[in-house]
């Protein structure tokens, strides 16, 4: 099998490659990816010279790129990682969001149509569904519960999804759509909470909080992401959508205290700053349709998985400093002057 991973130089699409590299040396694995500020070659390098794997370099919204890639490769399976994904990002420019996230969307599926492939796997996110009350914590995300979208992110992406169901219902595109919880673990751009508070915590750093702290979000660690979309992408029925998520709640708060315990750094590097817009109260995704119809299971807990994120990031300094000390100053001083 041929598989497609668009925005695989990114954090969740690099733990994707890594597994299928890894996992299924009779399959071949092209990264396709932009290398935007989020991309970043150094996470493919334990694959790079893999007989199994092949990198490219290219834009999803690229019409004439994406058909003669795809003319030339002949894909069989597509994995679209390929977003802007940082919700702070699209408050301060949603433009590019919905520009990669829908019409690259659109791009990518106008090939597969015309080239043939035998899945379209869309990687969507539980932020479709909006937010859940903080004192309700009976009620949780179900695939039809319904599209609420909050931030310019989440309504790119909610606009895929719909796209995407149209593409399978009026063209008969063979596509499955993923929802995940908020993921953490190895190779996670510093813009995020978790590797953010990591980073900052290291270097005894204000850590910004945003409002109070009490926003809820349910973290699953990378690779059981990863393993639910393989499962998908072998198991899964055309036109489906899965919920993937851990049941690992945990307000923000606690999981910056859970990181500065950890690092044996003291609470008052903790400052509370002025909150995010729009800013949704608590995620928490229903997983039990992959579990039943797939049998898929986390492998980790958040304690267990905050831990192993944590000694990635102490044992791959080089990979997160490079960003820290680069371009990602200015962002982080354009972000965050506003808010102290
Ligand atoms: P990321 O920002 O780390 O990586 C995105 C990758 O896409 C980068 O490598 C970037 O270079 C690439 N890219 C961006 N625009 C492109 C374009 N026009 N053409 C080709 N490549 C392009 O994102 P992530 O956190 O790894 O998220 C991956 C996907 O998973 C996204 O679709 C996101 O919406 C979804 N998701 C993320 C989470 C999470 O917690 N991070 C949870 C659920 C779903
Ligand atoms: O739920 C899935 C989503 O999770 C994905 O679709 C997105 O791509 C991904 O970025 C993530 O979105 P969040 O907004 O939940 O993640 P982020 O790491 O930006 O923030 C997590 C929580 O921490 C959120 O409530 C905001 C808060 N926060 C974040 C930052 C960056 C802070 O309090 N301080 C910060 O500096």
């Amino acid at each position: 099998m041929k598989i497609l991973v668009t925005g695989g130089a990114g954090f969740i699409g690099g733990n994707f490659a890594h597994l299928m590299v890894n996992t299924y040396p009779e399959d071949e694995i092209v990264v396709l990816d932009a290398l935007t500020y989020a991309g970043n070659l150094e996470t493919l390098e334990p694959v790079m010279d893999r007989p199994n794997f092949k990198f490219i370099k290219g834009d999803i919204t690229d019409r004439e790129f994406i058909d003669q890639c795809f003319e030339q490769e002949h894909f069989d399976v597509v994995v679209n990682f390929a977003a802007e994904s940082h919700v702070d990002r699209s408050i301060e420019d949603p433009g590019i969001f919905l520009r990669t996230n829908i019409l690259g969307v659109q791009t990518l599926m106008d090939a597969c149509r015309k080239y043939g492939i035998r899945r379209y796997h869309q990687v969507s996110t539980d932020e479709v569904y909006g937010d859940l009350p903080l004192d309700r914590p009976d009620l949780l995300f179900h695939e039809d519960t319904p599209i609420h979208t909050s931030s310019p992110y989440s309504a790119s992406k909610a606009s895929a999804d719909l796209l995407v169901l149209a593409y399978h219902r009026t063209f008969g595109l063979p596509v499955t759509i993923s929802r995940c919880s908020n993921n953490y673990g190895p190779y996670h751009f510093p813009e995020k909470l978790i590797p953010l508070v990591i980073s900052k915590a290291l270097a005894e750093e204000p850590i910004p909080v945003y409002g109070e702290g009490a926003n809820v979000r349910d973290w699953l660690y990378v690779n059981d992401h990863c393993t639910a979309i393989d499962l998908i992408l072998r198991k899964g029925k055309d036109g489906e959508i899965y919920n993937i998520g851990g049941h690992n709640e945990v307000s923000n708060l606690d999981v910056v205290k859970t990181i500065l315990k950890a690092l044996d750094k003291p609470e008052s590097l903790i400052h509370f700053v002025k909150d995010r817009p729009g800013h949704d109260l608590r995620y928490a995704m229903d997983p039990t349709k992959i579990e039943t119809e797939l049998g898929w299971k986390p492998e980790y807990r958040f304690e267990t998985g905050i831990q192993k994120t944590i000694d990635w990031y102490l044992s791959n300094r080089d990979w997160w400093e490079h960003i820290v000390n680069g371009e990602y100053q200015n962002y982080y001083a354009r972000m965050y002057r506003e808010r102290v």
